[in-house]
């Protein structure tokens, strides 16, 4: 082994994520031949395992969850790469054995190069993140050093300060890659790519063309067994602040010079900075929140729970492309269907000519991004009816990825996310200027969510589009939510 080997250090491995998403992330890598030469994986926990035991978790946890196919001589080969130290992540002299372990393995040459990616309870970012600095492992004196730290990143704005002053007494910025997996999935990607890849789109890309803008990120499933975490978090903790606000940036922000981590970073957090702030007090004006019926009858949710599990919030961009066009964005559990769609309403022609019988009232484009599933891009355009007269019906044209990209699987947002961050890239990782932007953001909401300043939380039922409350905030303006496209 030389220098220039290369250890991923999962810290928490026994949990969840690493079986569901990191470990079936790294074996479909390998198995492209997209892992770096002789790359290592290290799981580390409190749990006692020996090399085989934890290999067998693994094995069971991916084709468990991991949605993979696995051939068991496969993973064998993949297998000998997994190597289990346990350990307390809070304990520096823990994190020094590590180290002097990773020597060991690598022989004369030293550590290499080492990820690591904190995949543990947010509250023990900090103490791991101590003890990788006080053990000497995040200096870049043998390879580099990075971390993958995941979501989320604070409660608010004052911990996420706190949080990144820890981080950066042991991390410089460029080695902190902070993950919202939803910058990895390949269709919020392929926003940019839409936007900036054509000429035909940009043009109508602002507040000339532009009526409003609908992000909606629905999930079927209910809390599940996550009431620990979820509860003391909310909706807005969980999506607003982090996916919603990473897909309202990638819509509305400015063409980058390049498509470099910087440039493309520099024009996100442009955006989260224009967005306008609400005035104390205001919040009810501009955001519902709601809890679905049932919810309180969870595992684990504090009986008199007020926490939202459903937000639609209006926000308003401050600058010269996006003035006076609203945003709305919603996002909630128990929803009718799991989808995710960015929807661009134009605006209605300005004039009339066919009349139609009986009336109806014109209808306005819309530029469908649906994210997931049955990924694609569906155009609404009225069409001529035919027949005698000039009747209108409104159609649409579309864009699957799996018809359009037969035989070519969707990568997972982990598996992107995992190369970019042992290749450098910090393209889609979050800076942490981005991060406090979007606390600035979320906080006023996280104060509303928490009654302080007398936001009711309405009731929804399971399987509806949410509070009716939801419905006003945008029928209050003359508009009404976009139906997701489904076919
Ligand atoms: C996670 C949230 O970040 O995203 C979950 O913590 C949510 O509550 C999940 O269910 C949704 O992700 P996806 O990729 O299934 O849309």
């Amino acid at each position: 082994m030389s220098a220039e080997s290369t250890t991923v250090v999962i810290l928490g491995v026994t949990g969840d994520l690493a079986q569901r998403k990191l470990v079936p992330a790294l074996f479909n890598l390998y198995s492209m031949g997209r892992l770096p030469e002789g790359l290592r994986i290290v799981g580390f926990a409190r749990s006692d395992h020996t090399d085989a035991s934890f290999r067998e978790l693994m094995w069971n946890g991916a084709r468990e969850f991991g949605e993979l196919t696995i051939n068991r001589t496969d993973w064998d080969r993949f297998a000998s790469r997994l190597s289990y130290f346990r350990g307390d992540l809070s304990k520096t002299e823990e994190l020094v054995a590590l180290q002097r372990r990773l020597e060991q393995t690598n022989g004369t040459s030293g550590l290499g190069k080492i990820l690591f990616y904190l995949s543990v309870a947010p509250q023990l970012y900090e103490p791991a993140i101590k003890s990788i600095g006080e053990a000497g492992l995040a200096r870049q004196d043998q390879g580099w050093r990075r971390v993958v730290i995941e979501k989320p990143f604070g409660v608010d704005l004052r911990s996420a300060g706190a949080l990144d002053d820890a981080v950066h007494a042991v991390f410089d910025e460029d080695q902190v890659y902070r993950i919202d997996h939803y910058l990895g999935k390949e269709t919020v990607q392929n926003i940019l790519v839409f936007r900036f890849g054509n000429s035909i789109f940009e043009p109508l890309w602002n507040r000339n063309y532009v009526d409003n803008v609908q992000i909606t990120v629905a999930e079927k499933v209910g809390v599940g067994d996550r009431a620990s975490y979820y509860d003391r978090s909310g909706v807005v903790r969980d999506m607003v602040q982090n996916h919603l606000l990473q897909l309202l940036t990638m819509v509305a922000m400015e063409p980058p010079n390049a498509m470099d981590a910087e440039n493309l970073r520099n024009k996100k957090v442009e955006v989260l900075r224009a967005i306008r702030r609400w005035a104390p007090g205001d919040v009810g004006k501009h955001a519902v929140l709601g809890q679905y019926e049932g919810y309180l009858d969870e595992k684990g949710v504090d009986p008199g729970s007020t926490t939202p599990t459903y937000a639609a919030v209006r926000l308003l961009v401050d600058n010269w492309r996006w003035q006076g066009v609203p945003f709305y964005l919603r996002t909630g559990k128990t929803m009718p269907q799991k989808v995710t769609e960015v929807a661009i309403q134009f605006r209605e022609p300005p004039h009339m000519m066919f009349s139609q019988e009986p009336y109806r009232p014109l209808e306005s484009n819309i530029l469908s991004l649906r994210i997931q599933p049955d990924e694609g891009v569906h155009l609404k355009f009225g069409a001529k009816v035919p027949g005698q007269g000039m009747q209108m019906q409104p159609v649409d044209m579309e864009f699957h990825y799996d018809s359009a990209f037969q035989g070519r699987q969707l990568p997972e947002a982990y598996e992107r996310l995992l190369r970019d961050a042992l290749e450098g890239d910090a393209s889609l990782f979050i800076r942490s200027d981005q991060i406090e932007e979007a606390w600035r953001i979320a906080d006023a909401l996280v104060e509303a969510s928490e009654g302080s300043n007398g936001t009711a939380i309405h009731r929804y039922d399971k399987g509806t589009w949410g509070p009716e409350a939801a419905d006003r905030l945008l029928a209050d303006e003359g508009r009404s939510w976009i139906e997701a496209t489904m076919h």
